[in-house]
């Protein structure tokens, strides 16, 4: 029996935090009219020092289970796609998981640069369609403006802070993720990384001295590749899915500069309306800005039961990632207050488990160590 991977629900969050391209016109030597006419990026929001990467991603989470109407105990595996993970580890999966009480859920984080969400959504589709889960957590989410130079007029200008992520679930239903492209060239790595802070480079005083904790960017080289990509990875996974190009009802694709859009959407004989574009509020959110545009194009009703998605993502590594999507799920109705209410205490009672856990195991250690304590003096008495 052919089983199928429907996304099911979604939820983004965004920082309240907003910086425009006034204010960064003050710090560096840039100005609105360059970056508008070069990028398309307007303003982006910028995470609060509390506001981490897990915290956005478990925002999103909540909104996503909320509209999947999904229990978080039913949840399988939730993995995060991200560049800036809250810690080297944990995975900012695990934090996630065990802040919804996604008691049975398998988690980890997946690197993949911008293209990380579509990578994500790719695989957890697969492991569903193969029959290895039936309900998987997708999350992008990253906190660049930690590791942006913000002296760097070249980079600091393009990224900004978010999350978005979905309920994908398993059905005998068609429709869904029907076919994705996964493709890298590890050979064009160094054209955008952070080189510091990894096995290679550990973190240390040289290292911050030489900034090498922050993004280094070949801006041209990064456009060229991303230019060329965008619209064969699109033409590739819409072939895969069996569609004629016309067919496609919304492309979302990476938001990370407004003219690399233009060029993948002209490549594929796309007007304007068929192509969601957002990146003049956000700039470029990495990992969270196709889930983030996504929420936004379902919000401005433009994604209806049976439409064709095609999402698309370029990134450091590098890589590029797309999927073909046929929409299934019906506009969500709002959520009864009691409903609310019931979630709320669900996750505050999974808080209270998350301590009650932690204190167990410290007062087993304890209990561990003074019986071994004792048991090493006993041989002497
Ligand atoms: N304000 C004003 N001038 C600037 C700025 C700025 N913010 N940044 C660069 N310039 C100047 C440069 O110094 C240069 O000046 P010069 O001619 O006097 O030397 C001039 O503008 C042109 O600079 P380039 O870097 O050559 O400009 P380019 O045409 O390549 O555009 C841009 C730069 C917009 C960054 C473009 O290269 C781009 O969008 N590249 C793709 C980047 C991208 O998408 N990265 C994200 C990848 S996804 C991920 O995984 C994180």
């Amino acid at each position: 029996m052919p089983r199928y991977a429907h996304i099911i629900g979604w939820g983004k969050y965004v920082p309240p935090n907003i910086l425009t391209n006034d204010d960064l016109a003050k710090t560096v030597d840039t100005t609105d009219k360059w970056i508008r006419e070069m990028t398309g990026i307007g303003q982006r929001h910028i995470a609060s020092s509390k506001e981490t990467t897990a915290l956005m991603a478990l925002h999103a989470a909540r909104d996503a289970i909320e509209v999947a109407d999904v229990n978080p105990a039913e949840i399988d595996l939730v993995i995060v796609a991200t560049a800036t993970p809250e810690y080297v580890f944990p995975a900012t999966a695990c934090l996630v998981q065990d802040a919804l009480g996604a008691e049975r859920a398998g988690a980890y984080d997946l690197e993949a640069g911008c293209s990380g969400f579509v990578y994500a959504l790719s695989t957890a589709a697969g492991m569903i369609r193969g029959g290895m889960y039936n309900t998987v957590l997708v999350v992008g989410s990253e906190t660049l403006s930690r590791v942006v130079d913000w002296n760097d007029r070249a980079t600091c200008v393009l990224f900004g802070d978010g999350a978005g992520a979905i309920v994908l679930r398993g059905s005998d239903e068609p429709g869904g993720v029907l076919a994705s492209i996964l493709g890298s060239d590890g050979s064009g790595g160094e054209l955008l990384m952070v080189p510091g802070g990894g096995s290679k480079h550990p973190p240390g005083p040289e290292t911050v001295l030489s900034k090498m904790h922050f993004i280094k960017m070949n801006g041209r080289e990064v456009y060229r590749f991303a230019t060329r990509v965008m619209a064969s990875a699109s033409r590739q996974v819409v072939e895969k899915a069996g569609w004629p190009l016309e067919k496609i009802d919304l492309f979302i694709p990476h938001q990370a500069n407004v003219r690399i859009i233009d060029s993948a959407a002209r490549a594929l004989k796309l007007p304007p309306e068929k192509v969601f574009v957002n990146l003049e509020r956000y700039g470029n959110t990495s990992a969270a800005s196709i889930p983030i545009a996504l929420c936004e194009a379902i919000d401005a009703g433009k994604v209806k039961a049976g439409d064709h998605l095609v999402m698309v993502g370029f990134g450091a590594g590098l890589t590029w990632a797309s999927c073909a999507i046929q929409w299934s799920a019906a506009k969500p109705g709002v959520t009864p207050p009691q409903k609310a209410a019931a979630s709320r205490l669900r996750y505050g009672w999974s808080g209270i488990k998350s301590i009650g856990w932690r204190l167990s195991r410290r007062i087993d250690a304890i209990v561990s160590k003074a019986i071994e304590l004792t048991e090493r003096k006993a041989p002497e008495e």
